[in-house]
């Protein structure tokens, strides 16, 4: 773990080290059906670590979120090409939710992809996932798209999308 960002009580919000990946992995595991290789884990690290968050307790890792950029066409603007942020994965421990960590979490992506110059942030969410997508409505995003059997497992997802600037 890097220099604090934000302090939520006792627990500690941070840009990610490639100590924490690990433990970022576990979280992975034990929270959402979709996993990633230790080498996809590591790229997002590289590539993006302005936007590679976790969020600690008493030395124990609880909660992550990891991002990429992308230039795609606007989610907003017609024919607009554009710097988009995008948020590959986020989950907080279910011991740990509903404290406010996941909303840290989403709002130090959100300003470490303004920092990469992005214009618009985006992120795909299960329909069936209310929690979540509160989380984001209440952060500003709003759902743009419903994207058919987005899923393995056939369930479409929300696009949902926020305005940077
Ligand atoms: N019921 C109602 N509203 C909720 C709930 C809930 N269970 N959880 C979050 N919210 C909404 C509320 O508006 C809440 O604000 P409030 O507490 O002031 O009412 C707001 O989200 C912020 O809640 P946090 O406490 O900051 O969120 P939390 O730390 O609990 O983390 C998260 C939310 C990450 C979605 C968590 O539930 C989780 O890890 N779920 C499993 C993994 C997951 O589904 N990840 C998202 C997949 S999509 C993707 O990764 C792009
Ligand atoms: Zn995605």
């Amino acid at each position: 773990m890097q220099v604090i960002l934000r302090q939520l009580g006792d627990c500690s919000i941070s840009r990610a080290g490639p100590s924490d990946l690990i433990s970022v992995m576990e979280i992975n595991l034990k929270t959402l059906p979709e996993h990633y290789s230790d080498y996809f884990y590591e790229s997002l690290l590289a590539e993006l670590p302005e936007a590679f968050i976790v969020a600690e307790i008493g030395g124990k890792l609880v909660g992550y979120i990891m991002c990429k950029t992308e230039y795609g066409f606007s989610n907003f603007k017609k024919l607009g090409f554009v710097k988009k942020g995008h948020v590959v994965s986020i989950a907080v421990l279910d011991e740990y939710r509903r404290k406010g960590i996941g909303q840290a979490l989403v709002e130090e992506s959100i300003n470490g992809v303004k920092l990469k110059k992005c214009d618009e942030f985006y992120l795909e969410v299960r329909c069936s996932n209310n929690d979540a997508v509160r989380l984001y409505e209440k952060l500003g995003f709003v759902i743009r798209q419903q994207l058919n059997a987005y899923y393995r497992d056939g369930e479409d997802a929300y696009l949902m999308a926020i305005e940077l600037n």
